[in-house]
Protein backbone atom coordinates (compact mmCIF):
# COMPACT_ATOMS: atom_id res chain seq x y z
CA UNK A 1 0.00 0.00 0.00
CA UNK A 2 1.57 3.54 -0.77
CA UNK A 3 0.86 6.38 1.83
CA UNK A 4 -0.64 9.67 0.47
CA UNK A 5 1.45 13.13 0.60
CA UNK A 6 1.57 12.65 4.76
CA UNK A 7 -0.68 11.14 7.18
CA UNK A 8 -0.85 12.04 10.76
CA UNK A 9 -1.67 9.29 13.81
CA UNK A 10 -3.14 10.18 16.57
CA UNK A 11 -1.33 9.31 20.17
CA UNK A 12 -3.66 6.27 20.20
CA UNK A 13 -0.67 4.63 18.18
CA UNK A 14 0.83 4.33 14.84
CA UNK A 15 -2.42 1.75 14.11
CA UNK A 16 -4.88 4.19 14.39
CA UNK A 17 -4.25 6.86 11.80
CA UNK A 18 -6.58 9.92 10.93
CA UNK A 19 -7.61 8.25 8.21
CA UNK A 20 -9.70 5.20 8.80
CA UNK A 21 -9.08 2.28 6.38
CA UNK A 22 -12.86 2.44 5.61
CA UNK A 23 -11.91 6.55 4.23
CA UNK A 24 -8.99 5.57 2.62
CA UNK A 25 -10.39 2.48 0.28
CA UNK A 26 -13.11 5.51 -0.64
CA UNK A 27 -10.38 7.78 -1.73
CA UNK A 28 -10.16 9.96 1.05
CA UNK A 29 -6.55 11.46 2.38
CA UNK A 30 -5.30 13.44 4.81
CA UNK A 31 -3.04 15.11 3.27
CA UNK A 32 -3.83 18.50 5.46
CA UNK A 33 -5.40 16.89 8.63
CA UNK A 34 -6.50 19.44 11.57
CA UNK A 35 -5.57 18.25 15.00
CA UNK A 36 -8.31 20.07 16.12
CA UNK A 37 -9.90 17.11 17.09
CA UNK A 38 -12.19 16.92 20.13
CA UNK A 39 -12.15 13.13 20.20
CA UNK A 40 -8.86 13.26 21.49
CA UNK A 41 -8.61 13.12 25.52
CA UNK A 42 -6.18 15.01 27.32
CA UNK A 43 -2.91 13.22 28.02
CA UNK A 44 -2.64 15.36 31.20
CA UNK A 45 -5.01 14.66 34.45
CA UNK A 46 -4.00 18.07 36.31
CA UNK A 47 -5.18 15.95 39.48
CA UNK A 48 -2.83 13.84 39.00
CA UNK A 49 -0.46 13.74 41.82
CA UNK A 50 2.17 11.62 39.87
CA UNK A 51 2.27 13.80 36.72
CA UNK A 52 5.73 14.52 35.23
CA UNK A 53 8.07 17.50 33.28
CA UNK A 54 9.03 14.55 30.83
CA UNK A 55 6.72 12.08 29.15
CA UNK A 56 7.69 9.21 26.99
CA UNK A 57 5.12 8.07 24.16
CA UNK A 58 6.16 4.79 23.44
CA UNK A 59 2.99 3.56 21.68
CA UNK A 60 3.39 6.71 19.14
CA UNK A 61 6.50 6.00 17.91
CA UNK A 62 8.24 7.97 14.33
CA UNK A 63 6.75 5.29 11.61
CA UNK A 64 9.64 5.87 9.52
CA UNK A 65 13.01 6.23 11.40
CA UNK A 66 14.85 9.48 11.17
CA UNK A 67 11.72 10.73 9.30
CA UNK A 68 8.37 12.98 10.13
CA UNK A 69 6.72 15.72 11.87
CA UNK A 70 5.98 15.72 15.51
CA UNK A 71 3.52 18.20 16.40
CA UNK A 72 2.13 19.14 20.06
CA UNK A 73 -0.60 21.88 21.29
CA UNK A 74 0.70 22.79 23.78
CA UNK A 75 0.45 25.68 26.87
CA UNK A 76 3.92 25.94 27.59
CA UNK A 77 5.66 26.79 30.93
CA UNK A 78 9.28 28.48 30.78
CA UNK A 79 11.36 25.43 29.24
CA UNK A 80 9.92 23.12 26.47
CA UNK A 81 11.44 20.18 24.38
CA UNK A 82 10.62 17.92 21.97
CA UNK A 83 12.98 15.11 22.12
CA UNK A 84 13.58 12.14 19.60
CA UNK A 85 15.44 8.94 20.57
CA UNK A 86 16.63 5.15 18.92
CA UNK A 87 15.04 3.59 22.50
CA UNK A 88 11.79 4.05 24.25
CA UNK A 89 14.07 5.32 27.29
CA UNK A 90 17.17 7.05 26.54
CA UNK A 91 20.05 4.69 27.12
CA UNK A 92 23.46 6.40 27.69
CA UNK A 93 25.44 5.09 24.80
CA UNK A 94 22.86 6.73 22.77
CA UNK A 95 22.48 9.56 20.82
CA UNK A 96 19.22 11.77 21.09
CA UNK A 97 18.10 15.15 19.41
CA UNK A 98 16.31 17.66 21.32
CA UNK A 99 14.66 21.23 20.64
CA UNK A 100 14.74 22.98 23.36
CA UNK A 101 13.29 26.27 23.68
CA UNK A 102 13.62 28.96 26.46
CA UNK A 103 11.92 32.35 26.45
CA UNK A 104 15.71 33.37 25.16
CA UNK A 105 16.75 30.62 23.25
CA UNK A 106 15.69 27.99 20.76
CA UNK A 107 18.41 25.08 19.55
CA UNK A 108 18.85 21.86 18.20
CA UNK A 109 20.96 20.08 20.41
CA UNK A 110 23.01 16.19 20.16
CA UNK A 111 22.92 14.47 23.50
CA UNK A 112 24.99 11.85 24.05
CA UNK A 113 24.75 10.84 28.23
CA UNK A 114 26.13 13.95 29.86
CA UNK A 115 27.65 15.01 26.67
CA UNK A 116 25.34 18.13 25.20
CA UNK A 117 26.15 20.05 21.66
CA UNK A 118 24.46 22.47 19.79
CA UNK A 119 24.08 21.83 16.09
CA UNK A 120 24.36 24.88 14.29
CA UNK A 121 20.83 26.18 12.74
CA UNK A 122 19.92 29.54 11.19
CA UNK A 123 16.33 31.45 12.07
CA UNK A 124 15.06 32.24 8.71
CA UNK A 125 12.08 34.78 10.62
CA UNK A 126 14.82 36.17 12.81
CA UNK A 127 15.82 35.06 16.64
CA UNK A 128 12.94 36.34 18.54
CA UNK A 129 10.13 34.29 15.96
CA UNK A 130 11.59 30.96 17.26
CA UNK A 131 11.41 31.79 21.24
CA UNK A 132 8.87 30.30 23.49
CA UNK A 133 6.06 32.08 24.33
CA UNK A 134 5.07 31.17 27.88
CA UNK A 135 1.33 31.01 28.91
CA UNK A 136 -0.13 31.17 25.17
CA UNK A 137 -1.79 27.70 23.60
CA UNK A 138 -0.06 27.16 20.37
CA UNK A 139 1.17 24.16 18.40
CA UNK A 140 5.21 23.40 18.22
CA UNK A 141 6.46 21.01 15.67
CA UNK A 142 9.88 19.31 14.97
CA UNK A 143 10.53 18.21 11.38
CA UNK A 144 13.41 15.27 10.77
CA UNK A 145 14.24 14.78 6.93
CA UNK A 146 17.07 11.73 6.92
CA UNK A 147 17.05 11.55 3.33
CA UNK A 148 17.62 15.35 3.06
CA UNK A 149 19.61 16.03 6.22
CA UNK A 150 17.12 18.94 7.16
CA UNK A 151 15.61 19.55 10.68
CA UNK A 152 12.89 21.98 11.11
CA UNK A 153 10.94 23.90 13.95
CA UNK A 154 8.01 25.87 13.44
CA UNK A 155 5.04 27.06 15.39
CA UNK A 156 1.03 27.52 14.78
CA UNK A 157 1.03 25.69 11.00
CA UNK A 158 2.87 23.02 9.62
CA UNK A 159 4.24 23.98 6.67
CA UNK A 160 8.06 24.86 5.39
CA UNK A 161 7.02 28.67 5.07
CA UNK A 162 6.77 28.94 8.87
CA UNK A 163 10.07 27.43 9.67
CA UNK A 164 11.56 29.27 12.68
CA UNK A 165 14.62 27.05 13.31
CA UNK A 166 16.75 25.26 10.59
CA UNK A 167 19.69 22.84 10.40
CA UNK A 168 21.12 21.45 7.76
CA UNK A 169 23.47 18.26 8.58
CA UNK A 170 25.64 15.80 7.23
CA UNK A 171 24.26 12.60 7.83
CA UNK A 172 25.33 10.74 4.76
CA UNK A 173 25.42 6.51 4.04
CA UNK A 174 25.69 3.85 6.72
CA UNK A 175 26.99 1.91 4.52
CA UNK A 176 29.98 3.94 2.71
CA UNK A 177 30.34 6.91 3.73
CA UNK A 178 28.69 7.54 7.41
CA UNK A 179 28.20 11.56 8.64
CA UNK A 180 28.78 13.08 11.67
CA UNK A 181 24.65 13.45 11.84
CA UNK A 182 24.47 9.40 11.22
CA UNK A 183 22.61 9.03 14.32
CA UNK A 184 19.67 10.57 13.10
CA UNK A 185 18.73 7.53 11.02
CA UNK A 186 17.95 5.59 14.43
CA UNK A 187 15.54 8.18 15.77
CA UNK A 188 12.03 6.88 16.67
CA UNK A 189 10.80 7.48 20.13
CA UNK A 190 9.27 10.75 21.08
CA UNK A 191 9.42 12.65 24.57
CA UNK A 192 7.71 15.88 25.20
CA UNK A 193 9.25 18.22 27.80
CA UNK A 194 7.80 21.08 29.43
CA UNK A 195 8.42 22.52 32.73
CA UNK A 196 7.02 25.22 34.80
CA UNK A 197 5.93 28.86 33.92
CA UNK A 198 2.76 30.34 34.37
CA UNK A 199 -0.49 28.87 33.05
CA UNK A 200 -2.66 30.59 30.94
CA UNK A 201 -4.74 31.38 34.48
CA UNK A 202 -2.04 33.52 35.02
CA UNK A 203 -1.06 31.05 38.32
CA UNK A 204 2.82 30.10 38.95
CA UNK A 205 2.94 26.46 38.29
CA UNK A 206 5.71 24.26 40.28
CA UNK A 207 8.31 23.46 37.92
CA UNK A 208 7.66 19.41 38.16
CA UNK A 209 3.94 19.62 36.77
CA UNK A 210 3.87 19.87 33.53
CA UNK A 211 1.66 22.43 32.49
CA UNK A 212 -1.36 21.96 29.79
CA UNK A 213 0.04 19.89 27.26
CA UNK A 214 -2.86 18.72 24.59
CA UNK A 215 -2.55 16.84 21.69
CA UNK A 216 0.28 15.55 19.88
CA UNK A 217 0.28 14.36 16.15
CA UNK A 218 2.67 12.79 14.17
CA UNK A 219 3.28 12.73 10.57
CA UNK A 220 4.94 9.89 8.63
CA UNK A 221 6.74 12.33 5.80
CA UNK A 222 9.00 15.71 7.26
CA UNK A 223 7.85 19.02 6.51
CA UNK A 224 9.96 19.50 3.10
CA UNK A 225 8.80 22.15 0.82
CA UNK A 226 4.50 23.80 0.56
CA UNK A 227 2.84 23.52 -2.39
CA UNK A 228 1.96 26.63 -4.26
CA UNK A 229 -0.68 28.41 -3.98
CA UNK A 230 -1.32 28.60 -7.41
CA UNK A 231 -3.74 26.20 -8.46
CA UNK A 232 -3.51 25.41 -12.48
CA UNK A 233 -5.73 22.80 -14.80
CA UNK A 234 -3.67 19.38 -15.18
CA UNK A 235 -3.24 20.38 -19.17
CA UNK A 236 -1.96 23.80 -18.18
CA UNK A 237 1.02 22.13 -16.01
CA UNK A 238 4.58 22.59 -17.63
CA UNK A 239 7.94 20.48 -16.89
CA UNK A 240 8.93 24.12 -15.74
CA UNK A 241 5.83 24.51 -13.04
CA UNK A 242 7.10 20.77 -11.66
CA UNK A 243 10.87 21.71 -12.04
CA UNK A 244 10.18 24.96 -9.74
CA UNK A 245 7.26 24.16 -7.96
CA UNK A 246 5.19 27.28 -9.30
CA UNK A 247 2.15 25.89 -9.39
CA UNK A 248 -0.15 22.66 -8.23
CA UNK A 249 -2.35 20.49 -9.63
CA UNK A 250 -6.00 20.02 -7.39
CA UNK A 251 -4.98 16.61 -7.49
CA UNK A 252 -2.26 17.32 -5.23
CA UNK A 253 -4.81 18.93 -2.81
CA UNK A 254 -7.51 18.15 0.31
CA UNK A 255 -10.32 16.25 -0.99
CA UNK A 256 -12.13 19.63 1.03
CA UNK A 257 -10.39 21.55 -1.84
CA UNK A 258 -11.11 19.21 -4.22
CA UNK A 259 -14.41 19.29 -4.00
CA UNK A 260 -14.69 23.41 -3.78
CA UNK A 261 -12.44 23.36 -6.90
CA UNK A 262 -14.87 21.54 -8.87
CA UNK A 263 -17.83 23.43 -8.26
CA UNK A 264 -16.25 26.32 -8.95
CA UNK A 265 -13.71 26.39 -11.50
CA UNK A 266 -15.95 25.47 -14.54
CA UNK A 267 -16.12 27.80 -17.03
CA UNK A 268 -19.82 28.85 -16.53
CA UNK A 269 -19.24 30.40 -12.80
CA UNK A 270 -18.24 33.54 -14.37
CA UNK A 271 -19.66 37.64 -13.86
CA UNK A 272 -20.65 38.76 -17.08
CA UNK A 273 -23.47 36.17 -18.69
CA UNK A 274 -25.76 35.62 -21.18
CA UNK A 275 -28.76 37.15 -18.83
CA UNK A 276 -26.16 39.78 -18.07
CA UNK A 277 -23.35 40.84 -19.89
CA UNK A 278 -22.92 44.39 -18.22
CA UNK A 279 -22.40 42.88 -14.94
CA UNK A 280 -18.78 43.42 -13.98
CA UNK A 281 -19.37 47.55 -15.87
CA UNK A 282 -22.41 47.63 -13.74
CA UNK A 283 -20.56 46.87 -10.57
CA UNK A 284 -17.65 49.73 -11.31
CA UNK A 285 -19.93 52.14 -12.04
CA UNK A 286 -22.06 51.38 -8.75
CA UNK A 287 -18.91 51.56 -6.50
CA UNK A 288 -18.02 54.91 -8.38
CA UNK A 289 -21.13 56.46 -8.23
CA UNK A 290 -22.52 58.41 -5.48
CA UNK A 291 -26.29 56.92 -4.08
CA UNK A 292 -25.57 53.64 -6.32
CA UNK A 293 -25.79 50.58 -4.33
CA UNK A 294 -22.56 49.75 -3.88
CA UNK A 295 -21.01 52.96 -3.48
CA UNK A 296 -23.49 53.39 -0.39
CA UNK A 297 -23.07 50.59 1.32
CA UNK A 298 -19.31 50.61 1.03
CA UNK A 299 -19.57 54.04 2.76
CA UNK A 300 -21.76 52.71 5.32
CA UNK A 301 -19.21 49.62 5.93
CA UNK A 302 -16.12 52.20 5.98
CA UNK A 303 -14.00 51.76 9.14
CA UNK A 304 -15.49 48.43 9.58
CA UNK A 305 -11.95 46.98 9.93
CA UNK A 306 -10.24 50.02 11.14
CA UNK A 307 -8.61 51.77 7.66
CA UNK A 308 -11.33 53.32 5.40
CA UNK A 309 -10.15 51.42 2.50
CA UNK A 310 -10.72 47.88 4.47
CA UNK A 311 -13.47 47.08 3.14
CA UNK A 312 -15.36 44.74 0.17
CA UNK A 313 -18.90 43.70 -0.81
CA UNK A 314 -19.58 39.69 0.72
CA UNK A 315 -22.66 38.30 -1.75
CA UNK A 316 -23.63 35.20 -0.42
CA UNK A 317 -24.18 32.36 -2.42
CA UNK A 318 -26.78 30.21 -1.13
CA UNK A 319 -27.44 29.20 2.62
CA UNK A 320 -25.27 28.47 5.65
CA UNK A 321 -24.88 24.29 6.02
CA UNK A 322 -23.05 24.34 9.49
CA UNK A 323 -19.99 22.83 7.28
CA UNK A 324 -18.09 25.77 6.81
CA UNK A 325 -17.76 29.69 9.13
CA UNK A 326 -20.63 31.06 7.55
CA UNK A 327 -22.56 30.50 3.84
CA UNK A 328 -19.70 28.21 1.79
CA UNK A 329 -19.75 30.19 -1.41
CA UNK A 330 -18.96 34.15 -1.30
CA UNK A 331 -18.79 36.52 -3.68
CA UNK A 332 -16.17 38.89 -2.84
CA UNK A 333 -16.11 42.76 -4.74
CA UNK A 334 -12.80 44.60 -4.04
CA UNK A 335 -12.89 48.05 -5.49
CA UNK A 336 -9.73 49.21 -7.01
CA UNK A 337 -7.55 50.03 -3.84
CA UNK A 338 -9.35 48.44 -1.13
CA UNK A 339 -8.37 45.94 0.89
CA UNK A 340 -9.43 42.97 3.49
CA UNK A 341 -7.78 43.30 6.89
CA UNK A 342 -4.90 40.48 7.71
CA UNK A 343 -7.05 38.09 8.64
CA UNK A 344 -7.63 33.67 9.36
CA UNK A 345 -10.04 31.09 8.28
CA UNK A 346 -10.56 29.76 10.84
CA UNK A 347 -8.58 26.77 9.86
CA UNK A 348 -10.80 25.94 7.30
CA UNK A 349 -10.20 24.71 3.85
CA UNK A 350 -10.68 27.07 1.08
CA UNK A 351 -10.89 27.72 -2.98
CA UNK A 352 -10.91 31.35 -4.50
CA UNK A 353 -10.96 31.73 -7.65
CA UNK A 354 -10.65 35.24 -9.56
CA UNK A 355 -14.17 35.82 -11.73
CA UNK A 356 -12.97 39.48 -12.72
CA UNK A 357 -9.49 41.44 -12.47
CA UNK A 358 -7.26 40.73 -10.74
CA UNK A 359 -6.57 40.50 -7.08
CA UNK A 360 -3.09 40.55 -4.80
CA UNK A 361 -2.47 38.32 -1.97
CA UNK A 362 -0.14 39.03 1.04
CA UNK A 363 0.70 35.80 3.33
CA UNK A 364 1.84 35.53 6.86
CA UNK A 365 3.02 32.91 9.72
CA UNK A 366 1.00 33.75 12.45
CA UNK A 367 -2.11 36.40 13.67
CA UNK A 368 -0.53 38.08 16.10
CA UNK A 369 -0.80 42.01 17.04
CA UNK A 370 2.12 42.01 18.75
CA UNK A 371 4.53 39.83 16.47
CA UNK A 372 3.24 39.70 12.95
CA UNK A 373 5.78 37.85 10.63
CA UNK A 374 4.97 38.34 7.15
CA UNK A 375 6.32 35.45 4.47
CA UNK A 376 7.82 36.15 1.16
CA UNK A 377 6.28 36.39 -1.96
CA UNK A 378 3.29 38.31 -2.68
CA UNK A 379 1.17 36.60 -5.31
CA UNK A 380 -1.13 38.25 -8.12
CA UNK A 381 -3.91 36.24 -9.46
CA UNK A 382 -5.62 37.22 -12.78
CA UNK A 383 -8.92 36.38 -14.04
CA UNK A 384 -10.14 32.93 -13.88
CA UNK A 385 -6.88 31.86 -11.26
CA UNK A 386 -7.39 29.64 -8.71
CA UNK A 387 -5.79 30.01 -5.34
CA UNK A 388 -6.06 28.01 -2.00
CA UNK A 389 -5.48 27.33 1.33
CA UNK A 390 -6.06 24.74 4.11
CA UNK A 391 -5.41 24.38 8.01
CA UNK A 392 -1.84 24.44 8.24
CA UNK A 393 -0.89 26.05 4.79
CA UNK A 394 -2.09 29.89 3.33
CA UNK A 395 -3.98 30.19 6.42
CA UNK A 396 -3.28 33.86 6.99
CA UNK A 397 -3.66 36.38 4.49
CA UNK A 398 -4.45 40.07 3.54
CA UNK A 399 -6.10 40.66 -0.26
CA UNK A 400 -5.39 43.52 -1.89
CA UNK A 401 -6.66 45.17 -4.82
CA UNK A 402 -3.81 47.02 -5.92
CA UNK A 403 -5.46 47.42 -9.41
CA UNK A 404 -7.80 50.67 -11.12
CA UNK A 405 -10.47 48.30 -11.77
CA UNK A 406 -12.70 46.30 -9.67
CA UNK A 407 -12.07 42.80 -9.06
CA UNK A 408 -14.88 40.22 -8.18
CA UNK A 409 -13.79 36.74 -6.83
CA UNK A 410 -15.54 33.82 -5.94
CA UNK A 411 -14.72 31.90 -2.61
CA UNK A 412 -15.72 28.97 -1.00
CA UNK A 413 -15.16 27.24 2.24
CA UNK A 414 -15.32 23.82 4.04
CA UNK A 415 -14.24 22.54 8.00
CA UNK A 416 -11.52 19.91 7.30
CA UNK A 417 -13.40 16.04 7.75
CA UNK A 418 -11.74 15.67 11.03
CA UNK A 419 -12.58 19.27 12.22
CA UNK A 420 -15.36 18.90 15.00
CA UNK A 421 -14.49 22.23 16.60
CA UNK A 422 -15.50 24.27 14.00
CA UNK A 423 -14.49 27.60 14.58
CA UNK A 424 -17.73 29.98 13.56
CA UNK A 425 -15.42 33.10 12.64
CA UNK A 426 -12.61 34.42 11.66
CA UNK A 427 -10.63 36.49 13.26
CA UNK A 428 -8.16 39.27 11.74
CA UNK A 429 -6.32 42.04 13.09
CA UNK A 430 -7.97 45.75 13.29
CA UNK A 431 -6.36 47.97 10.87
CA UNK A 432 -6.25 51.34 13.04
CA UNK A 433 -5.29 49.81 16.48
CA UNK A 434 -3.76 46.15 15.25
CA UNK A 435 -5.84 44.45 17.52
CA UNK A 436 -7.25 41.18 17.48
CA UNK A 437 -11.14 40.59 17.40
CA UNK A 438 -12.81 37.76 15.94
CA UNK A 439 -15.02 38.39 12.73
CA UNK A 440 -18.47 36.70 12.30
CA UNK A 441 -18.72 35.94 8.35
CA UNK A 442 -21.64 38.33 7.18
CA UNK A 443 -23.51 39.00 4.08
CA UNK A 444 -23.87 42.37 2.26
CA UNK A 445 -26.90 40.86 0.39
CA UNK A 446 -28.03 37.31 -1.32
CA UNK A 447 -26.47 36.80 -5.12
CA UNK A 448 -29.79 36.59 -7.16
CA UNK A 449 -31.38 40.01 -5.01
CA UNK A 450 -28.05 41.48 -5.29
CA UNK A 451 -27.70 41.02 -9.34
CA UNK A 452 -31.32 42.13 -10.01
CA UNK A 453 -30.58 45.14 -8.65
CA UNK A 454 -27.34 46.05 -9.95
CA UNK A 455 -29.16 45.17 -12.93
CA UNK A 456 -32.13 47.26 -12.51
CA UNK A 457 -29.81 50.24 -11.54
CA UNK A 458 -27.74 49.71 -14.73
CA UNK A 459 -30.98 49.44 -16.90
CA UNK A 460 -32.21 52.64 -15.66
CA UNK A 461 -28.43 54.04 -16.29
CA UNK A 462 -28.55 53.28 -19.50
CA UNK A 463 -31.64 54.93 -20.15
CA UNK A 464 -30.63 58.18 -18.91
CA UNK A 465 -27.59 58.10 -21.18
CA UNK A 466 -30.23 57.76 -24.28
CA UNK A 467 -31.74 61.00 -22.99
CA UNK A 468 -28.36 63.03 -23.16
FE1 LIG B 1 -9.56 35.33 3.36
Amino acid sequence: MSFSRLEYSSYFGADRPTVTDDERSKGVVSAFPSIVTNDLPPIYDEKDPNASSLVNFPNLPLVVEGQGVVAVQVTPGAEFSIILTPSPTLKDEETALQLHLTTTSAKFLQVKGADVKEIPSVTPKGPEAALLVPGVPDLYWLSVDKKNGILRYGKTYRSAAVTFLGARVDIGDKETTPGPYIWIKQLKYISILSIGGTSVLGDQLPEEVRPDLRQVSVGHLPIVSDLPPIVAESIDVTLEDLALGLTTSIANLSPECQRLYANVSGPGVQVDDEGFPDFSQALEYSIRTPGKLCHEKLKEKAGEFGEADMTYLRITLGSDEGNSPGVPYVMEIWPSKHKSPIHDHGEAYAVIKVLHGQINASYFANLNSKAQIKLEPDYTFYKGGVTWLGPDNYQVHQLHNDSDRVCVTIQCYQYANKDRAHDEYFEYLDGKTGEKKPFYPSSDWDFMTFKSRVKQEWEEHLKDLEWK
